[in-house]
């Protein structure tokens, strides 16, 4: 199965004035459906903080898939999309598309949210908000799809054609 980094980006939770919430619940749903968490920080919204942890998880430890949560909004500190634009070699825009395109059905703050997506070696980086109810509509949405995305990526497989039902 597929190892999964998770990185919170929160001032407040970085000084321990705010509980990893989010963070604890993308654990939560990644490991019922089967990922090994191998790495979970809670990070200061800083720029090369962030994009210094996306490259360690990615060069150092290997990791399949790097969950973001936080700092994709419009507030001055919000900067992972750009910490991750630094980190990543290839865009992947459909997964951040495919999360707003539904998300937008839920709420029309979604469009509030810059998050992106994106691959660094064999590691897929995605930006999910900051609430523990947009991680949960977010994932909810790319969770079917996206290990068809990590077994290409990993060279597990080159065939599309299977169904998704199995996945
Ligand atoms: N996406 C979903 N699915 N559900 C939500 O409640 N909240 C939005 C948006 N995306 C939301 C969502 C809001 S209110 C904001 S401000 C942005 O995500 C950015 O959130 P962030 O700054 O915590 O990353």
């Amino acid at each position: 199965m597929y190892s999964v980094g998770i990185i919170t980006a929160s001032d407040k939770g970085s000084r321990g004035e705010r509980e990893d919430l989010s963070g604890k619940l993308i654990e939560t749903i990644m490991k019922d459906r089967g990922y090994i968490i191998k790495r979970t920080v809670m990070l200061p919204d800083e720029q090369e903080v962030l994009s210094n942890e996306m490259i360690y998880m990615s060069d150092e430890l290997n990791i399949n898939l790097i969950l973001t949560t936080g700092g994709t909004g419009f507030s001055h500190r919000d900067v992972t999309p750009e910490a991750t634009l630094i980190a990543i070699q290839k865009q992947a825009p459909g997964i951040s598309e495919a999360i707003r395109y539904n998300s937008l059905q839920i709420t029309p703050k979604a469009m509030l949210s810059r998050g992106i997506s994106g691959i660094r070696g064999n590691t897929l980086i995605i930006n999910l908000p900051g609430s523990p109810k947009a991680v949960k509509e977010s994932l909810s949405f790319i969770l079917e799809p996206l290990f068809h995305g990590l077994e290409i990526l990993a060279g597990d497989t080159s065939e599309c054609g299977q169904p998704m039902e199995n996945k």
